[in-house]
């Protein structure tokens, strides 16, 4: 069985969505990859979809530089389905009339079924649903009829079943559309015939066989962080070539208390990874000295690391190879938002940004993933939850959270401020919940009195973040108690440290890290 035997192609017009669009898909055991709707037919052909979905997006059909796909895509015979923006294009190519509705239509709505097709079998006559548009279909082409509507929108859902066409004026990929996925999964299986093919053993099995065809007797260097992303790709790869793969792991002086211990053991003890530890706190920490500046603690930290890996990767005869945990969104081809499809493919360099002059060839065998599936395949790999759901730490580490500069007694102080938030968090069930939870040292000292002495020692913020996907975030409404526990416990066992705030900012405007 092979993952690309059933593809659903999904054509992004700008659509905020369209990610989430091929997850239901994937979702539903149905592989699905996206291109931007002005991907020319031969790719398309190439491919060769068993159904194609038209995104929404913000533009109007009607206007003249409207984004559109290429028109055979119409002609192709393969089932299509449109969705808000999609079905109003597909409709104009069609043949119908597309216009500025007199009422927009903006969040929860209701349809009422007007003639029941395999769009919506076993679904009820009537149902909730988000709609977002402007335009609505004022005329149907030739051939098509109308499923449902709703009380401001005679043509919220329409088909065309001799050419297997459909579209909905709404959106049945957000969660707002309760029965959404039921729609998908009745175009998926009903009209297209797919059988769910997309499951994460064959996938694994399918990978692990490519890449011992592609890698042969060569030898594999992947740059591990501890990250769910690159252990999940170290786990998969030591599956594939087992002792080809070395996997490089620097201390670079400002991770988390006990983490390069922690990683070292846990990857050889429980995956007997091929692991070269490096222990470079001290290389990093001299070349930090005196540095206030984010961006150059940044930079710092990624050249050195670059040359740390350059020095050790040097060492592995036959190297031939950098393993990467790149993941699906950052390979799709971006849409700008109002129009012209832009075409760019964003680059992304995990591990600090690699650079090209290593001269290795990529192996990237999470590209085809979303994040939840990477998970999913950890899971599958066998890898502990507490790997699983890691929280996103930043590769220059402390160093960003030590505001100001940074010195090996500052490094220390933050480490056991950080462990204990860390503890804290762990213990009382809310690592799970939130995205991210550490310590911040300001470069703040403030007074206070410990016994009978004053003191004038450091402040410690907490940073405790909710988030779907770090773009945006709200503090946590973390319980009094917690906070009253992690900053007693901060200033009675962290030594230097007399003061301990919350940080309740929201991103925007304020960021997660504070530098
Ligand atoms: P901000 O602070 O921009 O962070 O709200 C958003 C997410 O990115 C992480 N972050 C980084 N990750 N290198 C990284 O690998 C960096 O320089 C960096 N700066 C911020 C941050 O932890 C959060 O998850």
């Amino acid at each position: 069985m092979s993952t690309s035997e059933e593809r659903i192609l999904v054509l992004d017009f700008g659509s905020q969505y369209a990610q989430l669009i091929a997850r239901r898909v994937r979702e539903l055991n149905v592989f699905a990859q996206i291109l931007p709707c002005n991907a020319p037919i031969d790719q398309i052909k190439e491919i060769d979809p068993h159904g194609i979905i038209l995104s929404g997006g913000p533009a109007n059909v009607y206007a003249v530089d409207a984004p559109r796909c290429a028109s055979e895509v119409f002609e192709l015979g393969i089932p299509i389905f449109g969705i808000c923006y999609g079905t109003q294009l597909m409709c104009e190519v069609m043949g119908g009339k597309v216009q500025k509705a007199e009422s927009r239509e903006f969040g929860h709505a209701a349809i009422t079924a007007v003639e029941k097709n395999e769009i919506f079998a076993d679904l009820p006559d009537e149902l909730d649903v988000w709609m977002s548009h402007g335009d609505q279909i004022d005329s149907l082409p030739a051939g098509f009829k109308t499923l449902a509507k709703t009380s401001t929108c005679p043509h919220a859902a329409i088909a065309c079943d001799e050419k297997k066409m459909y579209g909905v004026q709404f959106h049945p990929e957000v969660a707002h559309t309760p029965r959404g996925k039921d729609m998908l999964k009745n175009f998926l299986y009903k009209v297209v015939g797919a059988r769910g093919e997309w499951q994460m053993s064959d996938f694994i099995e399918e990978t692990i066989q490519a890449v011992r065809a592609k890698v042969g007797d060569a030898n594999v260097v992947l740059g591990l962080s501890g990250g769910v992303d690159s252990s999940v790709v170290a786990v998969l790869l030591n599956k594939a070539i087992g002792k080809q793969l070395h996997c490089i792991f620097v201390d670079n002086g400002v991770l988390r208390k006990g983490e390069f211990d922690r990683v070292v053991k846990g990857y050889q003890e429980k995956f007997h990874l091929n692991l070269i530890p490096v222990q470079a706190g001290e290389r990093f920490l001299t070349k930090l000295a005196g540095v206030t500046d984010p961006e150059k603690k940044r930079k710092i930290i990624g050249h050195e690391f670059i040359e740390i890996f350059e020095e050790e990767a040097k060492k592995i005869p036959n190297a031939k190879f950098l393993a990467q945990g790149t993941l699906y969104p950052d390979v799709i081809e971006s849409v700008s938002a109002h129009g012209g499809p832009t075409a760019v493919i964003k680059s992304h360099h995990n591990v600090g940004g690699l650079p090209e002059k290593l001269g290795f060839e990529l192996v990237e065998p999470l590209r085809m993933l979303f994040k939840d599936e990477v998970r999913e395949m950890g899971a599958a790999l066998g890898m502990p939850e507490t790997l699983i759901w890691r929280h996103p730490f930043p590769g220059p580490g402390l160093a960003v959270r030590i505001v100001s500069d940074i010195t090996p007694e500052r490094v220390r102080v933050l480490q056991d401020a950080d462990d204990i938030v860390m503890q804290e968090i762990h213990a009382s069930g809310f690592y799970r919940k939130v995205w991210q939870a550490f310590a911040v040292l300001l470069p703040v000292t403030s007074v206070g009195v410990m016994g009978d002495e004053r003191t004038y020692e450091n402040t410690v913020a907490l940073r405790v973040v909710e988030s779907l996907d770090g773009m945006t975030a709200d503090w946590a409404h973390l319980p009094y108690e917690l906070l009253g526990r992690i900053s007693n416990r901060i200033i009675n066992e962290v030594r230097g440290v007399n003061r301990v705030v919350y940080d309740i900012s929201s991103k925007p405007p304020s960021t997660i890290e504070w530098e």
